[in-house]
């Protein structure tokens, strides 16, 4: 299997419509891209590892380092998905300049394909500035976890009429800027809609709308890793009490002395 490229994602769309919705995960380890890659077109390392790895409270603590990182091992674990690395909060919004120079590093160091940065119109110059130099970017609008300390939380947007316009512009202007994929995320259903048939590009719905032209869930919520989940959140799987299962069983079997059994101990030769 020949890995895809950005181009062939870009091209998914087409007179304004997708065949098949295109499919993305987030991946931070070489393992999860493994067992991920040949049912996605696209993984994600997600700044969202800050909570999901990190324990952190917010995206907002997260490191260039700690994005090249996983991407190195996500790009390592997969050979058929395009890899794209989001930039962390803090190394994309000063300049245009700041914003390659960050990327650069990111891909330089990790063999990713493509970043994703977070915003609409007030990025769209650094999106075509890095697109036209070589990185392809995709965009993220809507709840935009990064703002938090500005939003005051992670509720849905677009219920009011400047917000909503505010939403379809920002998408219309990333378009435009050359952004191969945008993600709409935390957005109400008809604006979400509006957005994704007011551009040329995928958009990629997260709490969004299924008419929007690929999806994308993290990957530890949707197999159920995690108690407490946004509402956009379809827990597939319940891994979170295999693993608990599992564990207390081999807790039991150390404390009993049944593990390890005749199996797992070698003998000498008689
Ligand atoms: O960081 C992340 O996981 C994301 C997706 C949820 C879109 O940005
Ligand atoms: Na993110």
């Amino acid at each position: 299997m020949k890995r895809l490229t950005v181009p062939k994602i870009r091209a998914h769309k087409r007179d304004g419509k997708v065949e098949e919705p295109l499919v993305m995960l987030t991946a931070y380890t070489a393992r999860q891209a493994q067992l991920l890659d040949a049912h996605c077109d696209i993984l994600l390392v997600g700044d969202s590892l800050a909570q999901v790895i990190y324990g952190l409270p917010s995206t907002i603590p997260v490191t260039l380092d700690m994005m090249a990182n996983h991407a190195a091992a996500v790009v390592r674990g997969s050979y058929h998905a395009v890899v794209v690395v989001d930039m962390p909060f803090g190394s994309y919004e000063a300049s245009k300049e700041q914003a390659f120079e960050s990327a650069a590093y990111l891909l330089k160091q990790s063999g990713a394909a493509a970043v994703k940065l977070e915003g609409g119109e007030q990025m769209a110059e650094t999106v075509a500035f890095l697109n036209q130099r070589g990185i392809p970017v995709m965009g993220h609008v809507g709840l935009t976890p990064q703002a938090v300390n500005v939003l005051g939380g992670y509720m849905a947007r677009g219920r009011s009429d400047a917000e909503a316009d505010k939403i379809v512009a920002d998408a219309k202007a990333l378009d435009e800027a050359g952004a191969f994929a945008i993600v709409i995320e935390g957005v109400v259903e008809p604006i979400a809609i509006e957005a994704t048939k007011a551009v040329s590009c995928p958009t990629i719905g997260i709490g969004a709308s299924a008419q929007c032209d690929g999806q994308v869930l993290v990957t530890e919520d949707m197999l159920g890793m995690f108690e407490r989940v946004p509402r956009f959140v379809k827990k597939y799987e319940a891994i979170a009490d295999v693993i608990e299962k599992t564990v207390a069983q081999y807790a039991e079997e150390v404390r009993e002395r049944s593990f390890p059994g005749p199996d797992q101990t070698y003998q000498p030769k008689s």
